[in-house]
């Protein structure tokens, strides 16, 4: 059994609440997906693909071979082929005459709205891809973006795909080092950021972390980044490095607005994007141009069963994370999707903001996180219950698995009881959506992501790489390559082959532990190696542990995800302190102190999504005779159960001057 089998609901739990709910006949008569989609797929599966990609994307030049698997595994899907993902995204659906129809229905934090048509989309973005092409950018450079939610930050991704420049986002909410490596790993020519965006009815700053991580560093390289673009969005004060700096409003608004896009072939690079592994560096995921797009304009349009001239689809992911690269930007926008954009949270200036702009907007489409979901069950029903939802008829999940309680919630109080929900499992690996209900089609079942999509082939296997039998649980693999596969990792490619691919032969490991129900349906039971997942988001434990134990105070640290109601898991972190500062700690507001200034630390050395939520000062850390700290003993301790079998310790005492170190109550961050 995975090791972290500890931390995950029982099946049993779960299958004791399971009820399918079968698609209304009025649904399924109407929908995208047709059950003959699996036949289809099954009959002949590159084929299938490569129907897929003539029907869904326009093609410069048409390809003719489906896969190269010869190089295995880097896959090469529809090489020959040439394209463009910005002219699939925004310059056909022009072309095709519907310049008018809204692309973006943006509102900011603070209430400011902005409406963008498709049209007005080809302008922006050309004018972007011309602003770049004057700051340098030219095919194949890589630019780093590191902005808010804004209509800006979809327009600069575009306006990257358009020259063939390799987009890599990083999330607002890293910091500046975190910032700094990933700029420094992807060799990237120009940054595009803000003065700040709004957060939680203030504004916060951006740009200062810019200036930070292009900064001068001793023992490092000079940064490769010329130039910063910055967008004016708050009004605050930015320092300014003339001939390096630019305002997004003076070039971008006075450059051409026609841009011919770059054709590129199908294996370009479109975008890297940093996720965290099992070690502390974090990976830049590779993706490429032709078989992403097929994947991504796929399965946005049949697992939410879109109808780009009636739908407002809304997802509340961020652009940093990459359920914003596919289901914000390129699957919906291939597909000629009108959308929300919302800077802001959730609950800000009211608990109601989601709500209020659903019915605003008449979103009829709506995919978020089950740490969400269980955030609105906390403020209660009443909340939604004061908004008009009607016009939901698809609601989406993704990022952890949701809970049954959770998932019942979603369906009866957001979706009526009538919306069909898709508990959709992908990862920033695989590009897109690969296992999931196909809504008009699968009775779905609340907890479960149920069945690998048509076209994609998914099993859970045991230890020996066998696939278990239906009501047996392992590892989940992937046995086919899929076109939005990972095409490596950036720089690295024995890395890419080791972590993914050396687990069992042949098969693609996801990290994640499943199970199989008695009809052969999946359940995703959480990651099996050393990844956190706190609320949706990926953190490594190993990357955690690095940045406590470069603080002076601490000598060693190991640090587990302890079940936690609304975030899913939540980080713990344990930490032994280097000598006097052990005794520093001993006091109640000694050890307060410490805790805060580690918690800061590790803000500033990744970003505050990583901060521990409890530090446990401790003097010893279980561990085996080989040196393996034991992270199962660790995580009983965090959620608070009886300590397992601790035999195989070097030293079985230590568990218990743990469990004495910790009679007093910790401070932990709310
Ligand atoms: C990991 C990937 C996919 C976009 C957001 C996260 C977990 C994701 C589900 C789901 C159970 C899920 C897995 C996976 N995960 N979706 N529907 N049910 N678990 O992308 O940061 O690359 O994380 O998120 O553990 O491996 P990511």
């Amino acid at each position: 059994m995975p090791d972290n089998e500890t931390t995950a609901p029982s099946l049993e739990n779960l299958l004791h609440e399971t009820r399918a709910f079968p698609p209304s006949t009025e649904f399924a008569a109407q929908a995208n997906a047709q059950a003959s989609l699996y036949e289809e797929a099954d009959a002949d599966r590159l084929g299938f693909w490569a129907d897929r990609a003539r029907e869904l994307v326009t093609w410069k030049s048409p390809f003719t071979q489906t896969l190269d698997w010869s190089d295995a595994p880097v896959a090469r899907w529809f090489a020959d082929g040439t394209l463009n993902a910005a002219y699939n995204a925004v310059d056909r659906h022009v072309d095709a005459g519907l310049g008018d129809r809204v692309a973006i229905h943006f509102e900011g934090e603070p209430g400011d709205t902005r409406t963008v048509t498709y049209a007005d989309l080809q302008r922006e973005v050309s004018r972007a891809a011309n602003a770049l092409a004057s700051l340098g950018v030219t095919k194949g450079d890589r630019v780093v973006i590191y902005l808010p939610m804004l209509v800006e930050s979809v327009v600069a991704m575009l306006a990257c795909a358009g020259l063939g420049a390799p987009h890599s986002v990083v999330f607002g909410g890293f910091s500046a080092d975190a910032l700094r490596s990933r700029i420094a790993d992807a060799g990237a020519k120009v940054v595009i950021t803000a003065d700040g965006g709004y957060r939680r009815g203030a504004a916060s700053a951006l740009k200062p972390a810019v200036d930070e991580a292009v900064a001068p560093k001793e023992g490092e390289p000079a940064t490769t980044v010329e130039h910063i673009l910055v967008v004016r969005r708050t009004e605050q004060d930015v320092a300014w490095t003339e001939g390096r700096d630019v305002w997004w409003h003076d070039v971008v608004d006075a450059a051409s607005d026609v841009h011919e896009p770059e054709w590129v072939d199908a294996e370009h690079p479109l975008f890297i994007l940093y996720t965290s592994g099992t070690t502390g560096k974090p990976k830049g995921i590779l993706h490429t141009t032709g078989g992403y797009l097929t994947q991504a304009a796929y399965t946005h349009r049949n697992v939410f069963d879109l109808k780009a001239e009636s739908d407002v689809y809304w997802c509340t992911a961020d652009i940093g994370w990459v359920t914003g690269h596919t289901y914000i930007v390129y699957g919906p926008m291939l597909n000629g999707a009108t959308q929300v954009l919302y800077e802001g949270t959730p609950d800000t200036p009211h608990k109601g903001r989601w709500w209020e702009l659903v019915e605003k907007y008449k979103v009829s489409l709506f995919y978020t996180a089950p740490t969400a979901i269980r955030a609105c069950m906390k403020w209660g029903e009443d909340i939604p219950a004061g908004f008009d939802l009607s016009s939901l008829r698809l609601l989406g999940s993704v990022g952890e698995p949701i809970n049954p309680e959770a998932w019942m919630w979603y369906r009866r109080v957001i979706g009526g009881d009538t919306a069909p929900i898709v508990d959709t499992w992908w990862q920033t690996e695989t590009g897109a959506i690969m296992i999931s209900p196909l809504p008009g089609v699968t009775a779905t079942k609340p907890g479960s992501a149920q069945v690998a999509l048509p076209g994609i082939a998914a099993d859970v296997v045991d230890d020996e790489a066998h696939s278990v039998p239906d009501g047996g649980g392992g590892y989940l693999v992937l046995s086919e390559p899929w076109p939005s596969m990972l095409r490596g990792i950036w720089g690295d490619l024995q890395r890419f082959k080791d972590t993914y691919w050396s687990r069992f032969e042949g098969l693609y490991f996801a990290g994640d532990g499943a199970k199989k129900d008695e009809d052969g349906d999946i359940w995703l039971l959480g990651r099996v190696d050393d990844v956190m997942n706190v609320s949706g988001h990926r953190l490594s434990t190993t990357e955690i542990e690095s940045a406590l134990v470069s603080h002076d105070v601490v000598a060693e640290a190991a640090v587990v995800g302890a079940a936690d109601e609304l975030s899913g898991q939540a980080v713990v972190a344990f930490v032994i302190l280097r000598g006097e500062h052990a005794d520093d700690a001993a006091t109640d507001e000694g050890s307060a102190r410490v805790e805060k200034a580690l918690r800061d630390h590790v803000a500033t050395q990744i970003g505050p999504i990583a901060k521990p939520k409890k530090i446990l000062v401790v003097p010893e850390l279980p561990k085996t005779r080989s040196g393996k700290i034991m992270r199962r003993l660790l995580r009983d301790v965090a959620e608070n159960r009886t300590v397992g079998d601790a035999t195989t310790l070097a030293d079985s005492s230590v568990m218990d001057l743990i469990a004495a170190g910790l009679s007093k109550p910790s401070a932990s961050e709310d």
